[in-house]
């Protein structure tokens, strides 16, 4: 739902640079960015197709996004070789597990005999290219955007609602002098 147009615009970049270095579609510029995955490889490499995420921070929230960013574990038992704790048996794999290094689930003691071990826990099992803070810097940067995408005009939005706020308490005073002035002769 993010268009080329509005990005160009609130990045300060013009059309030229946003049409010759982040534009893989050959979409016109005011046009909402299309998903470049075609939908039935994926659906047969992922199991399903990847979601449009330009949404995702409003319906899952950004701490949600954050967190399932940091949650991926190694887990031989799943079809890409991934899990994460945030959303068990997601189809995704880690897309930034170079940077992030590798990550192994802490198991803790079955809930009952025979049951699967819960995971209480991730550890670093092998250090990504940068380091934890950096991942974590990184991260939050894609939320970011992720919540900026869900939402371009966020901010505009905000600083315009306190002049209506201002606006309907001025309104409300006057509102009040008039209904003084109508009743001002009724006692
Ligand atoms: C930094 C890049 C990426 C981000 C921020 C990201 C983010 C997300 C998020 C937030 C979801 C959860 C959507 C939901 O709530 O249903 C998701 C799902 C998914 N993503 Fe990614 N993703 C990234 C890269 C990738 C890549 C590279 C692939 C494929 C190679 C991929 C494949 C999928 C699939 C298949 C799902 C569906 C999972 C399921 O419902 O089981 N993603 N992604």
């Amino acid at each position: 739902y993010l268009r080329y147009s509005r990005m160009a615009e609130d990045l300060g970049l013009s059309e030229e640079e946003v049409m010759n270095n982040l534009n893989f579609t050959g979409t016109p510029i005011g046009e909402p960015i299309p998903v470049s995955m075609p939908k039935a490889p994926a659906e047969k490499w992922f199991g399903k197709m990847p979601p449009d995420l330009s949404l995702i921070s409003r319906v899952r929230g950004s701490d949600w996004v954050y967190t399932y960013l940091k949650s991926f574990y190694l887990d031989p038992s799943r079809p890409l070789g991934w899990n994460n704790t945030l959303f068990p048996n997601a189809s995704m794999p880690n897309p930034l597990w170079e940077m992030q290094g590798l990550q192994h689930a802490v198991h803790g003691k079955p809930d009952a005999p025979g049951a699967d071990a819960p995971v209480i826990g991730l550890k670093l099992a092998q250090p990504g290219n940068v380091d934890p803070g950096q991942y974590d810097q990184t991260v939050r940067d894609i939320t970011n955007f992720l919540e900026y995408a869900g939402e371009p005009a966020a901010l505009k939005r905000q600083k315009l609602g306190v002049w209506v706020i201002l606006f309907l308490a001025f309104l409300t005073f006057l509102v009040y002098l008039l209904k003084k002035e109508y009743w001002k002769d009724v006692h």
